[in-house]
């Protein structure tokens, strides 16, 4: 199933694309102090190269080859409510991309990675309105809302 594995191949692009960003983020929030907001963009990191994974068996199964590769470098955005526009629209473009993905495995019956898109897109509208809501705050509340936050956060960064 070759267009499956170039999709797959695409996905793993992405996701890497979206770890390497992610964690970016995690650092410069955390070395703001904004410790909840960092921390939710590590635990949704970790999330993203549990996607590399089962798409990375998949690509294994059908026995092709996993390129490693992140499909773009990182930008480099450091204020709060910048960082979280550009997430919500990765996690937008990301749902649209792995929809069309899971209709054309559909196409080629290749259900079990048509499943797998289905899954990875209901995982990224999931991260779409986390971070939508944290928007929504700093929008309502300004960005002190995210500074405010740091107060009940548990002191380490490091852990989830
Ligand atoms: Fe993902
Ligand atoms: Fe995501």
């Amino acid at each position: 199933m070759p267009e499956s594995i170039a999709l797959l191949n695409q996905s793993v692009a992405d996701e890497l694309q979206a770890v390497h960003q992610y964690m970016y983020f995690h650092f410069h929030l955390a070395d703001q102090g904004y410790e909840l907001l960092a921390r939710l963009f590590k635990k949704t990191a970790i999330v993203e190269m549990g996607h590399v994974e089962v798409l990375a068996e998949r690509i294994l199964f059908l026995k092709g080859e996993i390129e490693m590769q992140a499909s773009s470098k990182v930008e480099k955005i450091t204020d709060p409510v910048a960082i979280l526009t550009k997430a919500i629209e990765m996690e937008r473009t990301s749902a649209r991309d792995y929809n069309l993905a899971a209709q054309k495995c559909g196409g080629a019956a290749d259900a079990a990675s048509k499943l797998i898109f289905e899954s990875l897109v209901r995982d990224e509208e999931g991260h779409q309105d986390q971070f939508d809501k944290q928007l929504d705050n700093v929008k309502r509340f300004g960005a002190a809302y995210l500074a405010l936050q740091s107060f009940t956060a548990p002191k380490s960064t490091t852990q989830e």
